[in-house]
């Protein structure tokens, strides 16, 4: 003890809700829940045994039994709800691929509601990017622009197609104008009343999304600025946010995550739906990369940005991490 010290008269000494890990924990503002997460997944058409993502360590291109167990595994660690995509052995201009009720995306979804039924709801991604021989989330023009309106018919057959593969929810994340309203008069008309949608409302034109366009080898040439947002905007993002609620979405997303969180808390501020954030493939590579240079501490890192996610306001975050997640905070 140093008694020696002149002791200040202070009102308020906030470290005292830091003595200890036992106070800190009872004055812990936010927790992270298993039952938040939403794990992505890769399922490549034809392959029998998973394969790696070269840019994404950790994470593969599942085949059907592959699936299957992460499917599994992440319902058994609580995971709330699982996000697929499909990545086709063909692709065409039109994405006709991807209507069909025996894609690569229908048929994972079966596999995955025949792994873990009820237990673990089913979000299947609706967009056509991985469909499309030019990369693109629609159908293009006669001068190669993305047609807006002709890609809605195409979502309107693809939403059918994978609400009745069985998927509990749709993301819609394909940034067209109208999409939810489009999308939600089809499943309606169809008589799927039940099958949610969750908007991708405000996402934007970004360079984190490159190792997933690895992961589904995607062809893209060029880039997505005419239809995803400019990451300047940030009041562009009410905008898409409060088309998508208008127009039916159960739930709305911000994405990608970490270099958005003051999108996503203006987000939960305005609306009440859930609002979900998405953790995207260059977050996840970034912060592998450095732990494995030994530059972080992994597992802190990536407790941190989740925390943070969830700080900000998302109440379901989609990460690849999910299943890992969910055991560490058990
Ligand atoms: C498009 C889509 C993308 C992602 C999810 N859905 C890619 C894009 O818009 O280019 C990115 C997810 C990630 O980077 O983890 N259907």
């Amino acid at each position: 003890m140093s008694t020696s010290v002149d002791r200040f008269d202070l009102v308020e000494r906030p470290r005292r809700l830091r003595r200890t890990a036992a106070i800190r924990r009872l004055v812990q503002e936010n927790r992270l829940s298993a039952a938040d997460l939403v794990l992505p997944v890769f399922v490549r058409e034809g392959a029998t045994e998973p394969i790696a993502i070269g840019s994404m360590p950790g994470v593969v291109q599942h085949s059907r039994d592959s699936l299957m167990r992460a499917a599994t595994e992440a319902a058994e660690a609580g995971v709330g709800g699982i996000m697929i995509f499909g990545v086709p052995k063909e692709r065409d201009a039109c994405g006709d691929v991807a209507i069909a009720s025996d894609s690569i995306l229908a048929e994972a979804v079966r596999w995955t509601k025949q792994a873990t039924g009820n237990s673990l709801p089913v979000i299947a991604d609706l967009c056509l990017d991985e469909f499309t021989s030019h990369g693109h989330c629609g159908v293009l023009d006669a001068d190669g622009n993305v047609d807006n309106d002709a890609t809605l018919a195409v979502y309107q057959q693809m939403g059918i197609t994978l609400a009745e593969a069985g998927s509990d929810i749709l993301g819609l994340s394909g940034m067209m104008d109208g999409q939810v309203g489009a999308v939600r008069e089809a499943l309606d008309d169809a008589g799927h009343l039940d099958t949610a949608i969750l908007a991708y409302a405000a996402k934007y034109a970004s360079a984190f999304y490159g190792p997933f366009r690895d992961a589904v080898e995607s062809a893209l040439q060029g880039d997505r600025k005419t239809y995803q947002q400019d990451p300047a905007n940030a009041l562009e993002s009410l905008r898409e946010v409060r088309l998508d609620i208008a127009e039916g979405a159960d739930m709305v997303m911000v994405k990608p995550a970490l270099p958005y969180l003051d999108i996503l808390a203006r987000t939960a501020d305005s609306v009440d739906v859930p609002v979900a954030a998405y953790i995207v493939s260059g977050e996840y590579s970034m912060i592998e990369a450095a732990a494995a240079a030994g530059m972080i501490d992994r597992e802190r890192a990536i407790l941190e940005a989740h925390m943070s996610v969830k700080r900000a306001g998302a109440s379901v975050i989609c990460t690849y991490w999910a299943t890992e997640v969910a055991r560490l905070i058990k």
